[in-house]
């Protein structure tokens, strides 16, 4: 039986990426634009908590269950910044190269360059869903100042994989998502509801 979700994004690659990789579960999935809800507030310090307001806001508006995810890059030489805030690290409007030109000026003090990439995922059945399905992944990579390669977005150029010799943007979407925190989050829900 096909059970229709809602994804708690308007990012069609997003989108494209869950619906193809829960279609063998009978999932359907919903893009929550598609069905008029407004994108819900992100107030939190942590991932997991701003992933599980943004599902059960979907629910909530829809009827629907509700798949979220909440991401961004965390450098420890930062105490965790970036973080939640990845997407408007530099402040708004939002703009990667605003974003990447800030997190070079900071890291350039510090020796320690590693960062990583930290992707949680969370589905609920209904919005008042005591028991939500939660799953993560976390991307090891280490910072560099000279951008490389054009795939990816966001913070990809400057995230250097040292196993690979490559920054994420040298990646294909496909070696990206086989190894990715969002890759490994979705593999690690996916395991969850078979
Ligand atoms: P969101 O969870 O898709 O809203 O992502 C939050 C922010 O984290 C993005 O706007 C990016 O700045 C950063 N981010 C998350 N995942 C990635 C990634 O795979 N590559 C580059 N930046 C990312």
């Amino acid at each position: 039986m096909t059970q229709t979700l809602v994804l708690a994004s308007n990012n069609s690659g997003k989108l494209a990426e869950f619906a193809q990789l829960l279609a063998p579960l009978g999932f359907h999935l919903k893009s929550q634009g598609d069905l008029n809800i407004p994108e819900a507030e992100e107030p939190f310090g942590t991932f997991v908590e701003n992933a599980l307001a943004k599902a059960r806001h979907a629910s909530q508006l829809s009827g629907l269950a509700a798949l979220a995810d909440d991401s961004g890059i965390c450098v420890p030489a930062l105490g965790g910044a970036p973080g939640v805030q990845s997407a408007r690290y530099a402040g708004e409007p939002r703009s990667d190269a605003a974003n990447n030109a800030k997190l070079v000026r900071e890291i350039a003090q510090y020796n320690d360059k590693s960062a990583y990439y930290y992707c949680v995922l969370v589905m609920v059945r209904h919005a008042a869903d005591p028991q939500p399905i939660i799953a993560d992944g976390v991307w090891h990579g280490s910072l560099i100042e000279q951008p490389r390669g054009q795939g990816g977005f966001g913070y990809d150029p400057h995230f250097f994989l040292p196993r690979l010799g490559k920054t994420a943007a040298e990646l294909s979407a496909e070696e990206k998502n086989s190894v990715s925190h969002r890759g490994q989050a979705l593999r690690a829900l996916i395991n969850k509801l078979a």
